[in-house]
């Protein structure tokens, strides 16, 4: 059994009630969405942040409808952004299978994520929760704002390690910690509980995000995306970034110059080669390691139980991962 399936058992039952509505919320009349949302469903991804919010709120007083219902809207939203992510990013592969803007079209790629937020914003609204419906769409906004961050940020490779935190804080960790605080929430946690539980999931995505970022410098053929994606696609991540600042300027010089050419293998190797040589994989994996530091004490406070134990093993699976 892996690890994830050893998570997932933590939390069958109301597993088995999310994939339910997650399910419910993607059906559709329209016969070219549906062809979609099967294209979609085929790779589903591993349904972190769901279980997520499921394990949250069993760490409190249990999993009930509104977990239910948030995990789902969460999940939509999540895959709604990434239809849109490849449209931004032009790419045109997703987990392994062809994109939706690439084998449709961008046009129909946005309106099919569009149809996916309605979805998610009707079951948040159903909820008659003020408070989840402030975390949900107050994350939505910072996806948003991540990803021009991000694209302001591609004009130039120098970007700094704050500005790389902040894209990354926006893009990837507010969904990560929405997802804890609305499984606390829909458990009726305390103040103190949803917000340990939150500042938990905020260094959980971070932790995420920078794994995601380091798999894309390596050989891995399990990732479902072309390798150095980012760089070809003029992002910096961290362990760039550290490697820019770290090197001589004649050499960063010439780094960014190369970048900026039409990407070959050769490039792939020399850029590659620049970051180990200056330890950028290796300060990011210390950078991880703090901020799965700060996401552990955020659960010490919780007593020990299978679901606490989940937690962790979701968080040292975020780091350890090969896809
Ligand atoms: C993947 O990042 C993309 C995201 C984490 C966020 C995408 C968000 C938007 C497009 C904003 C739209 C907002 C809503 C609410 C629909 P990546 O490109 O670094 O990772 P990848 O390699 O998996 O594509
Ligand atoms: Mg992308």
């Amino acid at each position: 059994m892996t690890l994830i399936e050893q998570i997932r058992e933590s939390i069958e039952r109301p597993f088995l009630l999310y994939e339910e509505k997650y399910k419910a919320l993607l059906s559709t009349d329209n016969s070219l969405l549906a062809e979609i949302f099967a294209h979609i469903s085929a790779n589903r991804g591993k349904q972190l942040r769901p279980m997520l919010a499921m394990l949250c709120a069993e760490l409190c007083y249990g999993c009930n409808n509104k977990t239910i219902s948030s995990a789902a809207a969460l999940e939509v939203i999540h895959t709604a952004s990434l239809i849109h992510d490849d449209v931004v990013d032009m790419s045109a592969q997703r987990r392994g299978r062809e994109s939706v803007n690439y084998k449709w079209s961008n046009k129909i790629a946005v309106l099919a994520g569009d149809f996916l937020l309605t979805r998610a914003i009707r079951e948040i609204i159903g909820l008659r929760n003020q408070e989840i419906t402030n975390i949900i769409l107050s994350m939505a906004g910072s996806l948003a704002v991540g990803e021009i961050e991000e694209l302001h940020h591609n004009s130039s490779m120098w970007i700094s390690e704050k500005q790389y935190l902040e894209v990354i804080r926006h893009k990837t960790a507010m969904l990560f910690a929405a997802c804890a605080e609305c499984g606390a929430v829909s458990a009726g946690a305390s103040a103190k509980q949803q917000s340990a539980l939150r500042s938990y999931g905020e260094n959980l995505g971070l932790c995420f995000q920078m794994k995601d970022d380091e798999l894309d410098f390596s050989d891995s053929e399990e990732i479902g995306k072309p390798r150095m994606s980012d760089v070809r696609d003029g992002k910096a991540t961290l362990p760039l970034i550290v490697s820019l600042e770290r090197a001589p300027r004649f050499e960063s010089d010439e780094i960014k110059r190369l970048s900026e050419q039409p990407f070959t293998a050769d490039t792939e190797q020399e850029i590659k080669s620049f970051v180990l040589r200056y330890d950028g994989l290796r300060y990011a994996r210390q950078r991880m390691e703090e901020y799965r530091g700060k996401a552990l004490e955020a659960l010490s406070a919780f007593r020990e139980s299978t679901c606490k134990d989940s937690l962790i093993s979701l968080l040292n699976y975020s780091i350890n991962r090969l896809y």
